[in-house]
């Protein structure tokens, strides 16, 4: 099974990733003798069996086709059973560095929800140390126990039911760190500092809304924590764009017939750069220098953020107020003047998107350190 590592080939009662499409998975339980229907076409899972991960397996009609993937933490946050909200790569990742967390480390979770983290931070721990996760609801405990069973990493977790803001961790150890995604984390602040190890243990509190964070900020504070920091993690998505770019207009040439042209098609004994057009006037080289800051300063049309349709929302531009959107595309390729010579040149850039749903919640962590006697 791929929870911990890889393995090279499907076996009957593995959990594996089936790969649809673009954004289209779903995990398929294998099994010898069993048909599973998907939007490409039916599955035989005999046919499944043996293979190696990673391959490309037609459909019973032959018409469609799929990949079957080898389960990770990474894709089976992509895939579980939404039994609650869950947290995603992003923050994650940001809280298994955040807390320090390697191969060894003792880990208390609460809640346990779906286990989109308990899976990552098994991975992260394996294969000597272990999680503790707690959850007061009955079924999602037993469901999360019997997926931990189900994808090898029961070793390495313990599922206990049980409310943590009422009773506490009960454990009679001390822990590398402890994270909390809870509706009310000020209030399992305190059962934490008795389990936490004096010698640097780490807490995360993960909490949506910023009067949240606050109490837990405070709460820490009084009970001597340091290092309290919040932090909210937030994915910035690009969209691959050809643009025009005109020429930069370096100054005078030397035929004295205007100014200095230099572009990937000039030839002016310089190799082409990189980003040669970044700051530079919009009159594409010819005639005068331009001297309006506006326009010395514009941007590119296609580097304006985009919407979730591609397109820009700018209104006007410098060259005459002429609305960015209906002009046609710049990417249509270089432009000439009246005398054949390049004005501008295509190339690729990178656009955010103007839209980004992003916010999840934020990470509030903290530090508890022994102090030193007399302090
Ligand atoms: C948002 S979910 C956690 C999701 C999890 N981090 C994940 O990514 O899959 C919060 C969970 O905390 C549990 N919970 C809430 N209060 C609790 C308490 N006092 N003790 C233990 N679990 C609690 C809820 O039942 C719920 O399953």
């Amino acid at each position: 099974m791929g929870f911990l590592g890889y393995s090279d080939v499907i076996r009957d009662g593995d959990k594996a990733i089936v790969y649809l499409g673009y954004n289209a998975m779903m995990p398929l339980k294998l099994s010898h003798g069993t048909v599973t229907q998907t939007r490409r076409g039916a599955l035989r899972h005999s046919d499944i069996i043996g293979k190696k991960y990673g391959c490309r397996l037609s459909t019973l009609s032959g018409k469609g086709y799929v990949h079957l993937l080898q389960p990770t933490p990474e894709l089976w946050t992509l895939n579980l059973p939404h039994r609650t909200q869950i947290l995603y790569f992003a923050d994650i990742s940001l809280i298994t560095l955040q807390l320090e967390l390697k191969p060894g480390s003792v880990v208390v979770e609460s809640g346990t929800g779906s286990g989109s983290v308990s899976h990552a931070f098994a991975r992260t721990i394996a294969p000597s140390g272990h999680l503790h996760t707690f959850e007061f609801h009955e079924q999602r405990a037993q469901k999360a126990r019997e997926d931990f069973e189900e994808h090898g990493i029961s070793h390495l977790v313990t599922v206990a039911h049980r409310d943590v803001l009422e009773q506490g961790f009960g454990i009679d150890f001390t822990v590398d760190a402890v994270f909390l995604d809870l509706p009310c984390p000020w209030r399992a602040l305190s059962h934490a500092k008795k389990i936490l190890k004096r010698s640097g243990g780490k807490i995360c509190s993960f909490s949506p809304c910023i009067e949240q964070v606050q109490r837990t900020c405070e709460e820490l504070r009084s009970l001597g924590f340091s290092d309290i920091s919040t932090l909210e993690c937030l994915q910035r998505n690009f969209e691959h764009r050809t643009v025009t770019l005109p020429y930069p207009n370096l100054g005078k040439n030397t035929t004295g017939d205007g100014f200095k042209q230099t572009g990937p098609n000039v030839d002016d004994g310089c190799p082409p750069q990189d980003n040669v057009a970044v700051g530079t006037s919009m009159d594409g080289g010819q005639g005068e220098r331009d001297t309006d800051a506006a326009c010395r300063t514009s941007t590119p049309e296609a580097a304006l953020p985009l919407n979730r349709q591609g397109e820009t929302d700018q209104e006007s531009d410098c060259n005459g107020g002429e609305s960015r959107a209906k002009r046609p595309r710049l990417s249509e390729g270089a432009t000439q003047d009246k005398k054949g010579a390049s004005q501008s040149y295509p190339t690729k850039c990178a656009v955010p998107w103007k839209d980004m749903p992003g916010h999840t919640g934020f990470l509030t962590f903290a530090t508890l350190y022994i102090l030193p006697s007399g302090s």
